[in-house]
């Protein structure tokens, strides 16, 4: 896909560049690429050297890690207004993880000697990277600590229950998300996961609804 500009407008509404006031903007907009990508597209392969950090204007893309055997770890899932890409262009080292859409995505990308030179000048910036990093810190936490202290069912509940919005006074997951997805999140096999997910049904804990997953009161005792 050919990268696009982008306009002021578009900026303004970027989580990450909300402390910047419309002279910083207009001087962002001339070094920040707008890139439409279908599905299933890889844009960081883990291993690779650096060069951009990438924003998520519309679409949702999965961050992952692959044995040599190909088999996935899914560390999280991204949707618009989180960033990527920041962690290599902070300590110039390889990709740490790959990053695949799950559905078609636009993104922007600023290269690493644009953003590092925005970064210096600007200290709201600096610190939404580093709200970013905290708020991953504090989810990889949560996820070291379930794998090491909660069962193949307290896992699912958590995971559902983070992923879900509320819609209409519901918690509900609407975006497509598979067993096996989930599977790779938990670390379970998808087997299990569908085994936990027909007893939380059965249990009247989750119904699903449609492609919607709707997560009722009681799931909180099931975490
Ligand atoms: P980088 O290492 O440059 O390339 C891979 C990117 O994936 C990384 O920067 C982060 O932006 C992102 N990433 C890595 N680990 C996680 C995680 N646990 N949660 C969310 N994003 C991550």
């Amino acid at each position: 896909m050919h990268p696009a500009s982008v306009s002021t407008t578009l900026l303004r509404n970027v989580p990450l560049f909300a402390g910047l006031d419309e002279a910083q903007l207009g001087v962002l907009v001339h070094m920040v690429m707008r890139t439409t990508f279908g599905r299933n597209e890889t844009i960081i392969r883990a291993g690779d050297p650096t060069d951009s950090l990438y924003i998520v204007i519309a679409g949702r893309l999965k961050v992952l890690m692959r044995d040599a055997q190909r088999r996935e770890v899914i560390l999280a899932i991204l949707g618009p207004g989180e960033f990527f890409g920041e962690m290599g262009l902070l300590d110039d080292s390889p990709r740490s993880a790959s990053v695949v859409t799950l559905e078609p995505c636009s993104l922007l990308s600023i290269t690493k000697t644009d953003f590092k030179r925005c970064l210096a000048e600007n200290s709201d910036l600096s610190l939404m990277v580093m709200r970013g990093l905290v708020k991953r810190l504090r989810e990889a936490d949560q996820k070291i600590g379930s794998l090491a202290l909660m069962d193949v069912y307290g896992r699912v509940a958590r995971l559902l229950l983070q992923m879900a919005e509320d819609v209409d006074g519901e918690k509900m997951i609407v975006k497509k998300l598979s067993k096996q997805d989930i599977a790779k999140m938990i670390g379970a096999s998808r087997e299990m996961v569908s085994r936990v997910m027909k007893d939380l049904q059965l249990g009247g804990y989750v119904e699903v609804r449609g492609r919607s997953i709707v997560l009722h009161d009681d799931i909180l005792l099931a975490e």
